[in-house]
């Protein structure tokens, strides 16, 4: 594509021995004395660059300068004279001219000072928007942010009204981020982002189809390693049409948005894999404490009884008081132990449906519910199952406990089973129509101890996610702010066989 220059100048013979010059420098030229015309063509389109005279009757080439720059921001101006001084070429560089140009033109300056201010546009694009996209990459690890700058920065290094960066989800494309004035066509948004994304490659939709006010749209994939996460799309207004530049630029900072999603995705699993393993190491030590203090219990014991029997009463009671703190100690290692995978599942023939009652009811007791609506809907057609009666309370009467507090004392609780006989499972799912969970917490909820409640101690989901792999089930949340929060266990109702665990051999 053609670089477009625009040439001002009142005295006709100038405009065309420049128009003649610029073009067969390869330009496209626009060539007027009309700066009325002038202001119109940078409406209809972006030029590369424009020369303008600085002595014009009615305005002057500053005045001109300063109605094109409120037009297309970064357009280089060069400011033609034929009586430079020093003052003229500082009042023209301070008011927002790149460089001046000497008339007559002296044999080849027209050439470099060109060559030259469309250069160093180009390196003070690049320094810009490297600069932006280290910030961007540089800013917290949280996703949702490091998106914004990059729309942010793809707003602010192209021409474009808007930018959104889509991420692909479930199989449906979400706005994730977005710079800019507010779209107005999210569907032609969507579809050049899904475009994008099919094609593994940038494409262009030009709105001339959709009538006037219809910008162009320019859409590229976020490319992360398993295949397109989603699409970075820009929206210029309906005059501009992006150039090579925005297109280059568009592929760069969707690389760098694909970078950042990769990153984020490393560093929430290395997050969650650090918490894992912290937690791994406090049940290894909990472990490693407990025959100890068994050992201990004893010895006092023992050593009570003796004091006892010698009638040494405030030894005894310095013995009673090293018990005491034995069996506290106990009571916590046990806390800690008990997140460690239980050896076994205690197995029992049970009644799903009562046992949602019953922690229904439980969690009533410890959360105001009066303005709170509960429905339940059983599946009529579950059978028992042998399932760990006590664990699975434990699970359920978590997820039922944060669904109430997510609720805040209004709004919709739902406890639903359904039954599949073909597979012998059973899906429990628990649903609030409370504040629902940022993409963040939503990533963090299993986290051992994350938590984002004042009293909060961050082990519930926790809990029941391991409660229900336990049973060889799946606990998966999917949550959207503002809407609510879904819960679902799949829950298989017989022992599944472990594939790892050859049949027969003992545990
Ligand atoms: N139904 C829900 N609605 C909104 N946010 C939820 C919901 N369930 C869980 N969360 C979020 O997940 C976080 C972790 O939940 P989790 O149950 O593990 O810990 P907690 O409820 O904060 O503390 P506790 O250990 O007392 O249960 C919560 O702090 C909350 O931010
Ligand atoms: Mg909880």
């Amino acid at each position: 594509m053609k670089q477009k220059v625009l040439v001002v100048d009142d005295d006709a013979a100038i405009l065309e021995v420049l128009e003649m010059r610029l073009t067969a420098m390869g330009f496209d030229v626009i060539a007027t004395s009309d700066p009325r015309r002038a202001l119109e063509a940078t409406e209809a389109g972006r030029f590369d660059l424009a020369l303008l005279d600085l002595r014009m009757e009615p305005t002057d080439g500053m005045r001109l300068m300063e109605g094109l720059h409120a037009r297309q921001p970064r357009l280089p101006v060069l400011i033609m004279t034929a009586h430079a001084t020093i003052q003229t070429a500082v009042e023209a560089v301070r008011r927002g001219a790149f460089d001046y140009l000497t008339k007559p033109f002296v044999r080849d300056e027209l050439r470099s000072k060109i060559a030259r201010t469309l250069a160093t546009r180009r390196w003070a694009r690049d320094r810009e928007r490297l600069l932006t996209v280290g910030q961007a990459l540089a800013s917290s690890g949280v996703m949702a942010r490091v998106l914004d700058s990059v729309a942010q920065a793809t707003v602010e290094a192209t021409d474009a009204d808007r930018c959104v960066v889509f991420q692909l989800e479930q199989g449906r494309l979400v706005p994730m981020a977005s710079a800019g004035s507010p779209p107005t066509a999210w569907h032609r948004l969507e579809a050049a982002a899904s475009a994008a994304m099919d094609k593994g490659m940038p494409i262009t939709m030009s709105g001339a189809a959709e009538g006037a006010d219809s910008g162009t749209i320019v859409a590229a994939p976020l490319v992360v390693q398993r295949g397109p996460a989603g699409a970075l799309v820009i929206e210029t207004a309906a005059r501009l049409e992006p150039g090579e530049d925005d297109l280059e630029l568009l592929a760069l900072f969707s690389s760098q948005a694909a970078i950042a999603i990769r990153n984020t995705h490393d560093l929430e699993s290395l997050k969650s894999g650090a918490v894992a393993a912290l937690g791994r190491m406090a049940t290894q030590v909990a472990h490693e404490v407990k025959n100890p203090l068994a050992g201990l219990r004893l010895y006092v014991r023992h050593l009570e009884q003796h004091l006892v029997k010698v009638d040494d009463p405030a030894g005894k009671d310095l013995a009673g008081k090293i018990a005491v703190t034995v069996d506290h100690l106990t009571s916590v290692v046990a806390e800690i132990t008990a997140f460690g995978r239980p050896p076994e599942l205690h197995r029992m023939p049970t009644a799903l449906h009562p046992l949602l009652d019953e922690c229904l009811e439980l969690a009533r007791a410890r959360r105001p519910t009066e303005g709170v609506e509960i429905i339940t809907a059983y599946d009529s057609s579950c059978p028992d199952g042998r399932l760990d009666t006590r664990e699975l309370k434990k699970a359920f009467l978590n997820l039922i406990l944060n669904a109430l507090e997510a609720l805040e004392g209004a709004g919709r609780l739902t406890v639903a089973t359904s039954y599949s006989a073909a597979t012998g499972t059973v899906t429990v799912t628990i649903e609030d129509t409370g504040p629902g969970m940022t993409e963040e917490t939503l990533s963090r909820a299993f986290d051992l101890f994350f938590t984002t409640k004042p009293d909060g101690t961050g082990l519930g989901m926790s809990i029941a996610r391991s409660v229900v792999n336990l049973h060889a089930g799946e606990l998966t949340v999917s949550s959207r702010v503002g809407e609510g929060t879904r819960v679902q266990a799949r829950l298989p109702l017989e022992p599944v066989p472990d594939p790892a665990r050859p049949s027969g051999a003992g545990a």
